[in-house]
């Protein structure tokens, strides 16, 4: 199934969150929108993750997509059992939430459910604030980090 869904090309996001007087975050590919009225989005959280707990005990968290810049910033929050905020500077969100400098967007999100799946939880957040700058962002297809190009310069109309 890894190797097959390897195959839907997604772009790379950092959750974080701040739970036990610590800040916590993980890389995801899972982020899916769900909903615009109201705004929802969700997350699958593998339950080994120390991240999952943090953000469930917190309550809140933030979404911040990577640009193609962060490849790094993406592997640091990837490593398992790793301090994955040493050295780095934090910026805090309007909701007390460390934010990843430099993302291309953040989304502030309150804990709207957390659904059992599998070997994983589903997170769906009630987002509370946005924020986007523009840039390339990072993507991952078939288990490798990639550049996203675009076709053509007219948005696609029946969406936006
Ligand atoms: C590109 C990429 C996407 C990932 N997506 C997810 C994801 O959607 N859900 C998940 O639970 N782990 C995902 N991971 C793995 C976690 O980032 C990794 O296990 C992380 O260390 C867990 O956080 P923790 O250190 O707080 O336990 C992904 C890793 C990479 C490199």
């Amino acid at each position: 199934m890894r190797q097959t869904m390897g195959r839907f090309a997604t772009g790379v996001a950092v959750i974080t969150t701040f739970a036990d007087d610590a800040p916590h975050g993980m890389t995801v590919n899972s982020l899916t929108s769900v909903s615009l009225d109201p705004p929802l989005l969700l997350v699958c959280l593998d339950h080994g993750a120390r991240s999952a707990e943090a953000v469930v005990a917190a309550g809140r968290f933030v979404v911040n997509v990577l640009s193609k810049r962060q490849q790094a910033v993406a592997l640091r929050f990837a490593e398992r059992g790793g301090d994955h905020f040493a050295g780095l500077e934090l910026e805090y969100g309007e909701h007390a939430v460390p934010v990843v400098p430099n993302a291309l967007a953040h989304l502030e999100c309150d804990v709207d459910r957390v659904v059992e799946a599998g070997d994983h939880v589903i997170v769906l957040g009630a987002v509370l604030d946005v924020c986007a700058r523009e840039g390339d962002p990072l993507g991952f297809y078939g288990g490798r980090f990639s550049d996203v190009v675009q076709h053509g310069a007219e948005p696609v109309h029946w969406f936006f």
